[in-house]
């Protein structure tokens, strides 16, 4: 008699707790669907929207094979997929990327004495939309194409010399992408090759590199018969200039590596289904008491200023040159470090010392290694290092990093670490202290919400079986 009366009443408690706990997590998830919608908002923080550009199929096309094929490189064996690959999220997967002349993919991809690049390579989710007004971690290309329409860039070619046949290129220039995809094929490591190589390495100018280039493509019938099929308003092939080549490439990106189907941009929309209810407790920090919206927010999950998060520093360094503006050319200042000083290489003003553009965050989950460097291979160290830059600076190990060389100069770099320190972004320092729970749902949130895995899906981001050159496409 008395067993069946204690199942019944454990049976009858488990089934109140479980009442009870279904009801609390109802009520949370009600609370937070009140509280986020205002705290989105006021960080203008909005669904990404589909497509701005109407690109053609045959535009399209045309980039993907450009994308795809090493004819664009000075010795032919390097693409921008190499460092950009479809399987590897649109990026490498490693913390620097190895340039022309190495061989492999991703984490297998081998030296043979190439150079490396002198940051990490990015993915390429979401570039193509018009108010993403700068590029490259230092944010060295920027152009605002909805207002002043001022293009600024290290290609000096673009904007000082040769006025008159560059106007006409800068005047077809319609979005920040579109001026960046430009840079790579000019860029010694990554894909022109060492003078003496080839032709194009030899050019005595960006603008000769793109002309080289574009007689180069042209001498394929498959690339002029694509180029016919993408621009069929222009009557001749003269009519084509690079710029139409990186219109291609651009159009292939933004249509291909788009991210809007985030948890987070179908809550936005009105799902609120659409997020666990620890990716909103997460929301409510990264929004709230960890003050990250400060400078990830706008519909991009970034404000596009620059910041310093004093993140540990190894790799080759880099000093960049600055840019010009209206013919006036500054050759970069030698630093004779192997630090990385980030925006103040481009702008050359103290206190741009240490400063990187805050990136934009869909897929960033998805893209590590992570930061300009790729310094750290897990988000917990990335967001630890955010929440505690001293303890992390002190105790940094590059953990997972594989590749020896890169740590070179580690060791140096700390000399500039109190300096490092001291230009630690305040913004960053508003966010309140987490518990261990608070920061797992934190990370849910920008490693699980922010995430569109369907956009990596196979049958979404195909890599074409060849290419119209017919070199060899599987690195
Ligand atoms: C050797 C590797 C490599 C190759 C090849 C390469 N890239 Fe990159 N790419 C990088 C690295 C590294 C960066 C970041 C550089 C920086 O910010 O200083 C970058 C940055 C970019 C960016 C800016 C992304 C952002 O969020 O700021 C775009 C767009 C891009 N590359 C497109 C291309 C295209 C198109 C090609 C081919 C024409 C190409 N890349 C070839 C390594 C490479
Ligand atoms: C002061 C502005 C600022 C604040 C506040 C801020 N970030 Fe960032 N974030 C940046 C900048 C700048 C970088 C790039 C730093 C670098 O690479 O040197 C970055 C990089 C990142 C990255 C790596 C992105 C990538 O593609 O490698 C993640 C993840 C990130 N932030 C998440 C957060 C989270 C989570 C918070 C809140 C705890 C936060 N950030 C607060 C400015 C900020």
């Amino acid at each position: 008699m008395r067993r069946p009366k204690v199942l019944l009443i454990l049976t009858l408690a488990l089934a109140l707790s479980a009442a009870a706990y279904q009801i609390a997590q109802a009520w949370s998830h009600h609370r937070l669907d009140q509280e986020l919608p205002a705290l989105f908002a006021r960080f203008r923080i909005e669904a990404l929207s589909g497509p701005e550009f109407k690109d053609s199929r045959e535009l399209v096309q045309l980039g993907e094979a450009l994308f795809f094929d090493k004819i664009l490189s000075g010795n032919r064996n390097i693409s921008c997929a190499t460092c950009h690959h479809p399987t590897l999220s649109s990026a490498d997967a490693g913390s620097f990327s190895i340039g022309q002349g190495g061989k492999g993919l991703g984490r297998d991809r081998r030296q043979y004495q190439a150079a490396t690049t002198l940051r990490n390579a990015p993915a390429l989710f979401n570039l193509g939309y018009k108010d993403i007004p700068n590029l490259f971690w230092d944010g060295r290309v920027e152009f605002r194409p909805l207002e002043d329409k001022k293009l600024r860039t290290p290609a000096r070619e673009l904007t000082s010399r040769h006025p008159e046949e560059m106007s006409k290129l800068i005047a077809s220039i319609e979005s920040t992408l579109e001026a960046q995809v430009m840079i790579p094929v000019t860029d010694f490591a990554e894909m022109r090759g060492k003078p003496g190589d080839n032709e194009i390495a030899d050019a005595y100018s960006k603008a000769q590199v793109w002309d080289l280039l574009l007689k180069r493509l042209l001498s394929h019938p498959q690339y002029v018969s694509l180029f016919q099929a993408a621009f069929p308003e222009k009557t001749g092939l003269d009519q084509l200039q690079y710029t139409d080549v990186a219109k291609a490439i651009a159009a292939y990106i933004r249509e291909t590596f788009q991210a809007s189907q985030t948890p987070m941009d179908r809550y936005l929309r009105g799902d609120l289904e659409a997020m666990t209810l620890a990716q909103k407790r997460g929301a409510e920090l990264f929004l709230g008491k960890a003050r990250c919206a400060e400078c990830h927010s706008g519909r991009h999950l970034s404000n596009f200023e620059y910041a310093s998060l004093a993140i540990p520093q190894f790799g080759p360094g880099n000093v960049m040159t600055a840019w010009d503006e209206g013919g006036t050319y500054t050759r970069g200042v030698s630093l004779n470090t192997t630090d990385d000083f980030g925006r103040y290489g481009v702008t050359h003003a103290p206190r741009d010392r240490f400063l990187f553009r805050v990136p934009p965050l869909r897929q960033v989950g998805l893209t590590g290694p992570w930061m300009h460097n790729g310094a750290f291979t897990s988000l917990k160290a990335a967001l630890d290092h955010i929440l505690d830059p001293e303890t992390s600076l002190a105790n940094y190990e590059p953990e997972g990093i594989e590749r020896k060389e890169f740590l070179k100069n580690l060791a140096k770099n700390k000399e500039y670490d109190a300096e490092r320190l001291a230009s630690f972004d305040p913004r960053a320092r508003l966010s309140q202290a987490l518990t261990e729970a608070e920061k797992r749902d934190l990370l849910d949130f920008i490693e699980n919400a922010l995430a569109d895995r369907e956009a990596l899906s196979k049958e979404h981001l195909r890599v074409p079986a060849a290419v119209p050159s017919g070199i060899d496409l599987r690195d």
